[in-house]
């Protein structure tokens, strides 16, 4: 592996094999010493705990040396547009930033963002693949405007956890959830991706007009193996029915993109569509995922988060391992 920009650019051979392999680093401690001599930048455009976190001591637990940067806190304000006249507040363009940490670490993470504007726009990837386009070393993605496979590979070792490693026809819901923010579809986008990569059954339920694009339905149908299936509903309780997981995430509604009024209005619309234990008992003994970080009692309730049936802090957990993995194919070869 050279690089992880996507789950989707990953057979489903190697993500296997990727998988196997943070599970092996979960069971038994890994190499202290896999990495040792390795450099490794993080450049954080957006904030985050659990990416952070769990990149910072992937890369220490092994050996290698990390540093994570935040433009405009701690590092220069950059610039993204590529052919910017620069004449603004912003000192440097990611270009020459992702170029200067090449020259220094093995490898780049770099956490960028969604427009906001348009899915359609998202999907292009924009900062991401001038970023890509100009690193000379290996880049990670470390969630995107439109993806974010480093969650997804932990949510996939979540989801084998609990439903045994090979997850073909395995029955999962993504369901839409309330938020008082539009939100960017970059989770729910992976975990599409990753789960239809695995071959899983995995049912989309979204309110009216928060269905997501057809190009990422399409898509995820084209990962799949062979087995499984990508469905779309607007109805949440029958999509659960019978699923062995509940994974929530809130996303702004397509259309309404840059109309905070009526995406606003749209959102607390259906604000009935928040995971409670109701819900969750219609699935076959089914387990909550979420990314984190989460609102309570917004997206989710309190009795599902502090249930039996929740996940979520193994999901969270589960990012060490995952990370691990993903830096030990990229920069140190075979084994762990
Ligand atoms: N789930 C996730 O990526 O969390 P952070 O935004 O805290 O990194």
């Amino acid at each position: 592996m050279r690089r992880l920009l996507s789950l989707a650019d990953l057979p489903g051979d190697a993500l296997d094999a990727l998988l196997d392999r943070a599970a092996a680093m979960k069971t038994e401690s890994p190499d202290p010493s896999l990495l040792l001599g390795r450099q490794i930048a993080l450049l954080f455009l957006n904030p985050s705990l659990r990416t952070r976190t769990s990149m910072e001591l992937a890369a220490k637990s092994l050996g290698a040396e990390v540093v994570s940067l935040t433009p405009g806190q701690d590092a220069w304000k950059l610039e993204t547009e590529p052919g910017a006249v620069m004449d603004g507040d912003k000192a440097e363009h990611v270009i020459d930033a992702v170029r200067a940490l090449g020259e220094m670490a093995h490898l780049v993470g770099v956490r960028t963002f969604s427009g906001m504007t348009s899915f359609d726009e998202d999907r292009t990837e924009p900062v991401l693949s001038t970023i890509a386009a100009a690193a000379r070393v290996p880049i990670v993605n470390m969630e995107s405007a439109l993806d974010h496979p480093l969650q997804a590979l932990a949510d996939l070792l979540t989801l084998r956890e609990t439903c045994g490693n090979d997850l073909r026809g395995v029955p999962v819901t993504l369901t839409w959830a309330p938020h008082p923010r539009p939100l960017p579809m970059a989770v729910g986008a992976a975990f599409l991706r990753g789960a239809a990569r695995m071959g899983m059954d995995v049912r989309v339920a979204a309110p009216e007009g928060f269905t997501p694009p057809d190009f990422l339905i399409e898509e995820a149908r084209g990962l799949l193996p062979g087995a499984g299936d990508v469905t779309v509903t607007d109805d949440q309780a029958a999509a659960v029915r019978g699923s062995r997981a509940v994974y929530a995430k809130a996303w702004a509604a397509p259309a309404l993109l840059g109309d905070a009024d009526a995406g606003a209005a749209a959102r607390t619309a259906n604000s009935g569509w928040r995971i409670d234990k109701d819900l969750m008992a219609l699935g076959d003994d089914a387990v909550f995922l979420h990314c984190l970080p989460v609102r309570r009692n917004v997206v989710v309730t309190d009795g599902v988060l502090d249930g039996p049936r929740c996940r979520v802090y193994a999901e969270a957990g589960n990012r060490l391992h995952t990370a691990r993995a993903a830096l030990a194919e990229i920069l140190g070869g075979p084994g762990s």
